[in-house]
Order: structure tokens, then C-alpha cells, then sequence
């Protein structure tokens, strides 16, 4: 059964198998997590993650993660130390993304790493995607579904309103439960964040039982300028407003907000993880009523406000 988009399908046995063809035929599908929808391809071939790249206006020296079903299946692809396996028994399938050495023998493409000797992997959550990662022989390499530097999908419809019908096959889990992107951590020195996400610095030391490092660059850019405007709504948006300009957008957060037709409230109960779910969303909604810019509320820069002040910080990028 097809949803009332032509290239968003139901997850049901017949429409993962479909998937499964996909990317075996080395297509490139939409896939939900539960963190944002990805644009997945096998990880195994150049062929296939060439097409993420183009697809997506990636550019080729900024890596992907490669999402795998479990431990086991990662062994022959990286190499796996002490923190990586408190974390993944803490966290995994969940929200976080590890960056470990490559192993020698491992078949992931050269262009997914960006020729580096680490790589990004995670293990995702949704069930649809693991139903799918179970019938597959290679795991799936997956930047999230958006043009480079615009707005995450967090629904297949988000997914089809970024790539229109250059994607053929975007699989329906609904809308994602996080709605921020997972929380990256480098594992092959002193255990650093690279991103935030909802799973926090203060967790992962708790885990760990020793300091966590967070920088704040993901890493060094070769290409001055090329990624500092990332999870952008395409017009400009101001941090930390008390209040909007004429006609601008305002994205406030609790319950002493006013209300009003350009006032957006991320949570009226001033709830954080509400809040972070609701910000992809609420920004997509605010481009497509053409407001022409987005000013934004003071967020608590604790827990996951945290990861909400990173994407803001780089949207609101001049
Ligand atoms: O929640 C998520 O992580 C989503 C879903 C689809 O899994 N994926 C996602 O992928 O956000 P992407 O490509 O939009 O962001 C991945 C980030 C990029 O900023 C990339 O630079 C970084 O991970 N990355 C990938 N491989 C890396 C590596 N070997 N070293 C450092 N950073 C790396
Ligand atoms: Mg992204």
C-alpha cells in the first residue's frame, strides 16, 4: 500500500522487501530513526554511497555514519575498545553515534569515511529500520535526508519535501520520537563530543566513570566557510529575542509565552524534550508560510536544551 505521496511506502513485510531490492540494487531509500529520517545506501559500495553524496549536495570530505543491526555485525568493520562497549550496552539501539579506527579488513567504502581511518557507526532504534538492517548482508550508510545544510526530516513527508521525486522509495515510520540528530562521540582518543544530542555529556561520564571532552567543531574543515550554516531553515534566524521584529517569525518556549499568529511555541509546558522534537518541525512550518526570517527565545542551555542552542547556534550561522 502507498501513502498519498507515490514514494513514501508503509512498512509492512512486502514494502521492506521492496527496501531491501532498493538497496541491494544499489538505490539510494529514505529510512526512518528514531532520531531524524536518513537517506541510506549499502555501505559496502562506492556505487551506492556515490549516489547519497549527489543526492544530498554532501560535500565528498564531509564522512557518514554507517548504521549497523548490532555488535556483532561490527566486528569485521571497526575496532572495538573498552568505553565503546559500556556505551553500546548502556545505549544501544539508541540515539548515539561512535567514532572508532576503521578496521583493515573492513569493506566499508572509502567514500563514506572521506578516505579518513575512523568511521562513524550507530545502531538505530526504530523498529522499521532494524526490521530492515535484519534482512540485509551489509549495513546502511545514512546522512540525515536533507539537502546539505538545510533543515532534518523528521517525517517520510519532511523527506519528500527535501528531494522531491529524485527519491523513489521513502519508508513510513512515522514521526520520529527524538527529532534532533544522535550525539556523535570520538572514541579513538580521550572519549570527546563532537555533536549533542539527547543523550548528554553528564550521561555518558556517568557511564564511563571518567571526564568526557566536547569540542565544539565537528572537525576541520578544508573548504573555508562550507559547513558553519547547518541545520538552516534557508532564511536568517536571530538567537536569545525577548521579543519579534514586524512580521518575523518567533519561536518561544513555556508557558509565560504570549500567544499570536506568528508566535510558535515549542513546548507550552516547557518541556525540553518536547521542545527539541518540535524544533525541525517548527522551523519547516515557519518556511513554508514564507515568513522571511525566525527570531528565537532564550532556550535553558541544560540537558537536551543544549543540543537545541548547537543547531540554533548553527542555523542562525551569518
Ligand atoms: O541521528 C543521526 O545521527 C542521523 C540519523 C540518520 O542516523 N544521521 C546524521 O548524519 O545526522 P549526518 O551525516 O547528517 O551527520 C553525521 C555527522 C557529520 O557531521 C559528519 O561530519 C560526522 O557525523 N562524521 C561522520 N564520520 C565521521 C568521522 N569519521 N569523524 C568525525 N566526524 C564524522
Ligand atoms: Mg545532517
Amino acid at each position: 500500500m502507498k501513502n498519498i505521496y507515490s514514494n513514501i511506502y508503509k512498512p509492512n513485510l512486502f514494502n521492506l522487501n521492496k527496501a531491501k531490492k532498493n538497496v541491494e540494487n544499489n538505490n539510494v531509500i529514505g529510512i526512518p530513526t528514531e532520531t531524524v529520517y536518513g537517506l541510506a545506501g549499502n555501505a559496502y559500495s562506492n556505487e551506492s554511497v556515490k549516489k547519497i553524496f549527489k543526492l544530498k549536495k554532501r560535500p565528498s570530505i564531509n564522512p557518514l555514519i554507517v548504521h549497523f543491526k548490532d555488535f556483532n555485525d561490527l566486528k569485521n568493520d571497526v575496532i572495538l575498545n573498552d568505553s565503546f562497549k559500556k556505551l553500546y550496552k548502556k545505549f544501544c539501539p539508541g540515539p548515539i553515534t561512535f567514532i572508532l579506527t576503521k578496521n583493515k579488513r573492513s569493506k566499508i567504502s572509502k567514500i563514506v569515511t572521506a578516505g579518513k581511518k575512523t568511521v562513524a557507526i550507530r545502531i538505530p532504534e526504530h523498529k522499521t529500520t532494524r526490521k530492515l538492517l535484519n534482512i540485509l548482508k551489509f549495513p546502511l550508510a545514512a546522512p540525515s535526508a536533507n539537502i546539505s545544510s538545510q533543515l532534518s526530516p523528521t517525517s517520510a513527508s519532511d523527506v519528500v519535501e527535501e528531494f522531491g521525486n529524485s527519491l523513489k522509495f521513502i519508508l513510513d515510520g512515522g514521526k520520529c520520537k527524538i527529532g534532533l540528530e544522535s550525539t556523535i562521540i570520538d572514541l579513538t582518543t580521550t572519549p570527546t563530543i563532537l555533536r549533542t544530542g539527547s543523550i548528554s555529556l553528564k550521561k555518558i561520564e556517568h557511564v564511563l566513570k571518567k571526564k568526557v571532552k566536547e569540542r565544539k567543531k565537528i572537525f576541520k574543515i578544508k573548504a573555508p566557510g562550507q559547513l558553519k550554516l547547518h541545520y538552516s531553515p534557508g532564511i536568517p534566524v536571530e538567537m536569545n529575542m525577548k521579543y519579534p521584529k514586524k512580521n518575523q517569525a518567533f519561536i518561544c518556549f513555556g508557558k509565560k509565552s504570549k500567544n499570536g499568529k506568528n508566535y510558535f511555541n515549542l513546548s507550552k509546558k516547557g518541556d525540553l524534550k518536547e521542545a527539541a522534537n518540535n524544533l525541525y518541525k517548527t522551523m519547516r512550518k515557519i518556511k513554508n508560510k514564507k515568513f522571511k526570517s525566525i527570531a528565537v527565545v532564550k532556550i535553558p542551555n541544560t540537558e537536551i536544551g543544549c543540543a537545541i542552542n548547537d543547531r540554533l547556534k548553527k542555523a542562525s550561522f551569518k
